[in-house]
């Protein structure tokens, strides 16, 4: 069973919430908080996940907040995360297939339970492709 890292803040923690009971059956996760609808700031647990995946907790992570933006703008900014903030399906498949992105951001304020899911399903199951890919991912650390 995969050990995901998942962080988020205030206005991610309902989707948080919503993904740990959905995928309980295939994942089990690293959670590093918030862990309440009381008001925090995203950059300590865009910083949180980022130290999680550093660590060794976790191969691969889940961020979110209200629009997504603003931690993963948190977790990015360690050389060892590429973070993805997506809103469908396509930009799922399309960071895991050239950008090996390892974090996957959600925008809770902006999509939708479902699509969400889907979302998560594709960054999952979509593997790296590599090849042409991997000198510019070389080129983001
Ligand atoms: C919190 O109100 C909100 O600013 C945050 O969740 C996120 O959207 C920031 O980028």
């Amino acid at each position: 069973m995969e050990t995901l890292a998942i962080a988020c803040d205030h206005g991610g923690y309902d989707l948080k919430e919503a993904i740990k009971e959905r995928f309980a059956d295939r994942l089990s996760f690293v959670d590093v908080g918030t862990n309440s609808r009381d008001s925090v700031d995203y950059p300590e647990f865009g910083q949180k996940l980022a130290q999680s995946i550093i660590n060794g907790e976790a191969e691969r992570g889940i961020v979110i907040c209200g629009t997504g933006i603003g931690i993963s703008i948190a977790a990015n900014r360690y050389k060892e995360i590429r973070a993805a903030n997506c809103t469908d399906v396509t930009m799922a498949r399309l960071t895991r297939q050239h950008n090996n992105a390892n974090v996957l951001a959600l925008g809770a304020r902006l999509i939708g339970l479902e699509v969400a899911f889907d979302i998560v399903e594709t960054f999952l199951n979509t593997e790296y492709e590599g090849g042409r890919h991997d000198r510019r991912v070389e080129k983001l650390s």
